[in-house]
C-alpha cells in the first residue's frame, strides 16, 4: 500500500536501523519516522479509536491531528509521525479504548467503582 518514492528508497550505502513493529523485526533507514517505517512495512494501523474501536492511521503526518498514536517501548500515546526510529525501538499499535482504560483511569484518579462498574470492565 505504501512505498518509498524512488529518490527516498533505502539503498545499501544508507545507514539502517533495526526496530520491532508489532513483534516483527523491520530494518529501515536512519532518521525515518516511526510512521514511515510502519507504513513501508505494511503496518498502516497506528491505533484503535478509543470510542468506536475502529482502526486509525496517520492523517496529517505533521504532528497536528494525533491520529498516529502508538506505543513506543511500552510508553503509550507517542506520535508516530513526529518520532524518529532508533536501534532496538519497539513499536506497537495502540489498543487503548474507553473500555480498556476506564478502570485503571478511575483507580489512578482515586475514584472508587461500584461492583456493577467493575464487572463492566473485567
Ligand atoms: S499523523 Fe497527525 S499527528 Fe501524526
Amino acid at each position: 500500500m505504501f512505498r518509498y518514492l524512488a529518490d527516498d528508497a533505502p539503498n545499501k550505502s544508507q545507514q539502517q536501523v533495526c526496530i520491532i513493529i508489532n513483534d516483527r523485526k523491520v530494518t529501515v533507514p536512519v532518521n525515518t519516522s516511526v510512521w514511515s517505517a510502519m507504513a513501508a512495512s505494511g503496518e498502516a494501523t497506528t491505533r484503535l479509536s478509543s470510542v468506536s474501536q475502529q482502526p486509525r492511521s496517520a492523517y496529517c503526518a505533521m504532528g497536528a491531528c494525533f491520529e498516529c498514536l502508538v506505543e513506543i517501548d511500552g510508553l503509550p500515546n507517542q506520535q508516530a509521525c513526529m518520532t524518529r526510529v532508533y536501534p532496538g525501538m519497539e513499536v506497537r499499535s495502540q489498543t487503548i479504548t474507553e473500555a480498556s482504560q476506564a478502570v485503571p483511569l478511575a483507580a489512578g484518579l482515586g475514584y472508587e467503582l461500584n461492583a456493577d462498574q467493575e464487572a463492566d470492565h473485567d
